[in-house]
């Protein structure tokens, strides 16, 4: 399973790269707003700059909505850097879109997707990823993971070479559960891809060793 990071935030992205185990980084709109990057050069020049830290695909969510629109950004956000992914909302526009960039060999996130029916449209549209938010269904008393595993399985029957991106990562478990359902990448907050570390016996375990080694060693 890919590990992305689901963040615009620089130092994060660094912490995650160094770890070693980072395939990648996911941003939307609102998590570039939160760290204040705002007008068209200080976007572009902060994808490119992710994309100097990591090795992975990139997601650049477009802002458009009509064709011609998603059209053009998308094509100016893959002009930037070969690691960028167009990320394209799962829109009637937006599968269009995902189909002109998927014949052109443009990588593609299919983003806000709630639904088998939509992954399923995605896939045929050619998308590279498709990314089910499964927080966001969690939150609505849905169960976000069990739509991950509907999606994999629904991929598997039919051999689409879509990867199922689960996103909206909200804690540690989560990851572990899609793990478990065979998602092919999740894309999570730093904090819970470092929860995956913890346990209490590890920390004792290694606090017991390191004080038998010191007492016989000083
Ligand atoms: C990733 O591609 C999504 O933009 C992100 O995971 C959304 O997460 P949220 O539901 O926590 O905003």
């Amino acid at each position: 399973m890919k590990f992305f990071i689901d963040t615009a935030n620089l130092d994060q992205i660094k912490e995650a790269q160094d770890l070693g185990i980072l395939d990648g980084v996911t941003t939307n709109p609102s998590l570039m707003a939160k760290e204040g990057i705002k007008g068209e050069e200080n976007i572009k020049n902060h994808y490119k700059t992710i994309c100097e830290i990591v090795d992975g695909d990139v997601s650049a969510e477009v802002i458009s909505t009509d064709l011609e629109g998603m059209i053009k950004e998308g094509e100016a956000l893959a002009a930037l850097h070969p690691q960028i992914t167009i990320k394209v909302p799962v829109i009637k526009e937006g599968i269009k879109a995902i189909k002109y960039f998927s014949d052109k060999g443009l990588k593609t996130n299919c983003t806000l997707v709630f639904s088998v029916g939509q992954a399923l449209l995605a896939a045929k549209a050619g998308a590279t990823y498709v990314s089910p938010f499964i927080g966001r269904l969690d939150d609505i008393s849905t169960d976000g993971v069990e739509l991950i595993s509907q999606i994999v399985e629904m991929y598997n029957y039919y051999g689409y070479k879509t990867q199922v991106l689960a996103a909206s990562i909200r804690h540690t478990q989560h990851i572990v559960q899609c793990a478990e359902v065979g998602a092919d990448v999740v894309t999570a907050p730093l904090n819970a891809i470092l929860g995956l570390l913890k346990h209490p016996l590890t920390d004792n375990g290694l606090e017991k060793f390191l004080a038998d080694y010191h007492k016989l060693n000083g």
